[in-house]
């Protein structure tokens, strides 16, 4: 009878997976200090309590779990557990830590985690919750209709998963389209939130072509799976969507704090052509005053497409352009794609050394596999090998001598030319020598979607055993879950069009919450040609993401700032002048996510999760930390007004410093506050949370120039209201050992003014300020300022509404006290 019905359901419901798993009578439960062990019939189900909030669920149908390894999550993070009790219900297996409760129902097996009050945080549906055909399985769970989705990185969709399926197989797409999946990457871990239980995530360790299903295929049921691989997942419970990003971090890894120089304005093409052409771009820039600190080398500047030679005609001089240009305050960043060309007696080292290492990914008769790509016929590191890291690594060398201060690896999916999957075939051999990893051939089916991460990763830790000293900078197209240790990443090649424009913030959205804080989108579009309008619009929301890149395809019009006329240029320059006065605040945010792992950009319900029903279209939102709201239209091609919701009370418009006021008829809805925009091509709007302090700095051109004048604190009052400065030299480690500064800053709104404390600072960095200058917004009146008891002189601006004062660096506790004064 049961099996039937299971039968039944699963045969409409789950096409592809039809064989039940036969469930009979329980046979074996085992309590274990830190979580629980559950035998039915064949199926083992095994779940263990990493913390009181992180669980890790493993199953195994033929009852014995495979090999304990992961590319993902450390193994000293896998052995952690905490002690648990059972459930106190003597039928049911499980076992409660602190926070949760996790029951183990039979008849079928299934696993139900509540919260401590019993609210349902995630369970697996009735039917059918684990369904095996041959190695492939499908988990499904239940989905209730509160619930909305997001992560699995950069995929296209909307922001919210809910309603799409998606497949995981890193593929060098093309020119992607709106709807194209799967895309470069595989970052199989979703947050869900709106649910009874509060927030969650689902991190699926396995490195197999996979696919979620948020309700696409069956209303209401969540389903994920692969075709192979363990079934081996994770489960963070929040509540707070906060709380679920920052405990992935602590299982998959942060990002490293990056250069300060990654912050500043990137300037990209397929390809400068010469180290001339070079030039001229860096001179345009410093010409028109647009504030730069990067230029990418592409392709063209290696000599026949392979990777670590430099074009002897036309980039000679690579050394010399590297000094040059460091001079100047622009670095230079260059790409580094993962084939090498196939090119016997010909004194190209990386592939000599690298057949001579037996460094090569191998085809089923042994031989180093061979595929056409940028160079021609070409071979492929074998980059799950420690061996072939280290070798890979080294052959940095000569262009971390000549002065390049970061690299891309593209191409790593891994891409193929000329043939109809795109990629290696599936049975080409990888042998897995890896600590942590039981040494073993691999076919290329388990290890595609790693092949970009380990990629990044030799080239991250090949910079690191290279320049000890510096913090490297490496960008990657295609990664895995973890792959945010070792690059920052953007999503491939986009389309010079408004769909993509808005699509880009969707995007960049999704992989914050899935590890990547550190993401960019080529801005313009890599192909076809963006119009002014389309261009300088990309810029002014590219000022504020978290790394800012301005790409285009060879075969596209240029996009620099300033092709487009006088007025367009202005435009993008105030823009990315912006960005670099933000840079206080975005390295504060920097500094953040190495601690905690969140997000720089995240959407508006991050913070505020009341913005999830926001009365208005949110599409387009977003937040730079808790105390930024980028508002674009959410139909950034029109002219029409649009409504913005502020979530909260109190909010000020970046731009004037006045505090936004609610639209007339508008303010009746509780909770925000509702303005409207009608769009003009030099605004975007934006908004400072009441409650933030906002560091500013003075305009440079590069992060190389130490900004002249105070640093200014714009204070804008609020509840719970706090700032961090954060600061140190930038490029080096020095930071790990107390070379920084970070302090918190607070301010306490009073009915006759505002106290502003300083709080005592970490670290022995010396900063570049002397003064800062303090701004105060939304004031009304005279004032008297005090700083721990000495007066301070400041001025009072009745139209902007705003009190300024200037004081010395305050590195020691102190306390301001402005009262207002008729
Ligand atoms: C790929 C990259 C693109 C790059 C091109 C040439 O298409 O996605 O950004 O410009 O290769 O290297």
């Amino acid at each position: 009878m049961r099996m039937g019905r299971t039968m039944a359901l699963m045969g409409g419901l789950i096409a592809g997976f039809c064989v039940p798993v036969a469930v009979s009578a329980r046979e074996n439960v085992v309590r274990l200090a830190g979580g629980i062990e559950v035998r039915d019939g064949r199926m083992l189900l095994r779940v263990d309590a990493l913390a009181d909030d992180l669980l890790r669920v493993r199953i195994a149908a033929d009852g014995r779990l495979p090999e304990d390894a992961s590319w993902a999550v450390p193994e000293d993070v896998r052995a952690r557990r905490v002690a648990v009790r059972p459930l106190g219900d003597a039928r049911t297996p499980g076992f409660r830590t602190a926070t949760l409760a996790v029951r183990i129902a039979s008849d079928p097996l299934r696993l139900i985690v509540e919260d401590g009050e019993g609210r349902i945080v995630s369970a697996d549906a009735i039917a059918a919750p684990i369904a095996m055909q041959g190695r492939a399985f499908a988990l499904r769970k239940t989905m209730p209709p509160s619930e909305h989705y997001f992560g699995l990185g950069d995929k296209t969709g909307p922001l919210d998963r809910r309603g799409g399926a998606f497949v995981n197989w890193n593929t060098d797409v093309g020119r992607f389209g709106e709807a194209t999946d799967p895309l470069y990457k595989s970052i199989p871990f979703f947050v869900a939130t709106g649910g009874e239980g509060g927030s969650y995530g689902i991190f699926l360790d396995n490195t197999w072509r996979s696919w979620f299903d948020f309700g696409r295929r069956e209303q209401d049921v969540l389903a994920f799976g692969a075709v192979d691989g363990p079934i081996d997942y994770y489960l963070i419970h929040g509540p707070s969507l906060r709380r679920v990003t920052e405990r992935y971090a602590d299982l998959t890894g942060r990002p490293p704090l990056p250069p300060l120089w990654s912050l500043g304005y990137q300037q990209s093409r397929y390809s400068y052509m010469s180290s001339r052409e070079v030039r001229e771009v860096a001179a345009r820039l410093r010409r028109e005053r647009i504030p730069a600190d990067v230029i990418w080398l592409d392709i063209d500047f290696q000599d026949r497409n392979r990777p670590f030679t430099a074009n002897p005609r036309t980039y000679a001089d690579l050394p010399q352009l590297a000094a040059e240009l460091r001079d100047d305050g622009i670095r230079l960043v260059a790409i580094t794609d993962p084939h090498i060309a196939e090119a016997p007696g010909e004194n190209y080292v990386p592939y000599d050394s690298g057949v001579a290492g037996d460094h090569f990914v191998k085809a089923t008769d042994g031989r180093p596999f061979v595929g056409k790509v940028w160079p021609g016929a070409s071979v492929f590191p074998d980059f799950t090998r420690s061996a072939t890291r280290g070798w890979w690594g080294r052959l940095y060398a000569g262009l971390v001598e000549a002065g390049i201060a970061g690299f891309w690896d593209d191409m790593n999916e891994p891409a193929l030319f000329e043939t109809p999957s795109k990629t290696m075939p599936l049975d080409t051999m990888h042998r897995i020598d890896t600590p942590g990893f039981a040494r073993r051939n691999a076919s290329h089916a388990e290890i595609h979607n790693l092949y970009g991460m380990q990629h990044s990763r030799a080239t991250f830790e090949g910079l690191q055993a290279l320049a000890p000293e510096r913090r490297p900078f490496v960008m990657t197209r295609a990664s895995y879950a973890g792959g945010q240790r070792y690059a920052a990443t953007w999503t491939g090649d986009n389309g010079s069009n408004w769909s993509h424009l808005k699509l880009s913030v969707a995007q960049l959205l999704n992989l914050g919450l899935s590890g990547f804080a550190y993401s960019a989108v080529d801005i313009g579009g890599f192909t076809g040609g963006a119009s002014p309008e389309l261009l300088t619009r990309w810029y002014q929301i590219g000022a504020f993401l978290p790394l800012m890149r301005n790409h285009t395809a060879i075969d596209a019009p240029r996009s620099e700032p300033w092709v487009d006329g006088a007025a367009h240029t202005a435009i993008r320059r105030r823009f990315i002048e912006q960005r670099y006065r933000l840079l206080p605040y975005l390295y504060g945010l920097a500094d953040e996510n190495a601690r905690t792992g969140a997000p720089l950009m995240r959407p508006v319900f991050y913070d505020y999760p009341q913005a999830l029903s926001a009365p208005c279209d949110q599409s387009m939102a977003f937040l730079v930390g808790p105390g930024l709201l980028v508002a674009p239209s959410p139909t950034p091609e029109s002219p029409q007004r649009y409504r913005i919701c502020l979530p909260g009370q109190r909010w000020f418009d970046y731009w004037s410093g006045l505090e936004a006021e609610a639209e007339r008829g508008e303010s009746a809805k509780a909770g925000f506050v509702i303005v409207h925009e009608t769009p003009a091509l030099g605004r975007l709007p934006v908004f400072v949370r009441g409650g933030t302090i906002l560091p500013l700095q003075p305009l440079v051109q590069s992060t190389a120039q130490a900004p002249r004048g105070p640093l200014s604190l714009h204070v804008y009052p609020g509840e719970d209201c706090n700032g961090l400065l954060y600061a140190d030299d930038g490029t080096s480690l020095d930071h790990g050992r107390g070379r920084y500064l970070r302090q918190t800053l607070r301010c306490n709104v009073a009915t006759d003014g505002l106290t502003l404390s300083f709080e005592q600072r970490a670290g022995d960095y010396v900063p570049w300020w002397r003064r800062i200058e303090v701004i105060v917004h939304g004031w009304r009146g005279a004032a008297r300022v005090e700083l721990d008891g000495k007066p301070v002189a400041a001025t009072a601006d009745a139209s902007k509404q705003t009190l300024r004062f200037e004081i010395s660096d305050q590195p020691a506790p102190a306390m301001l006290e402005l009262r207002r004064e008729e």
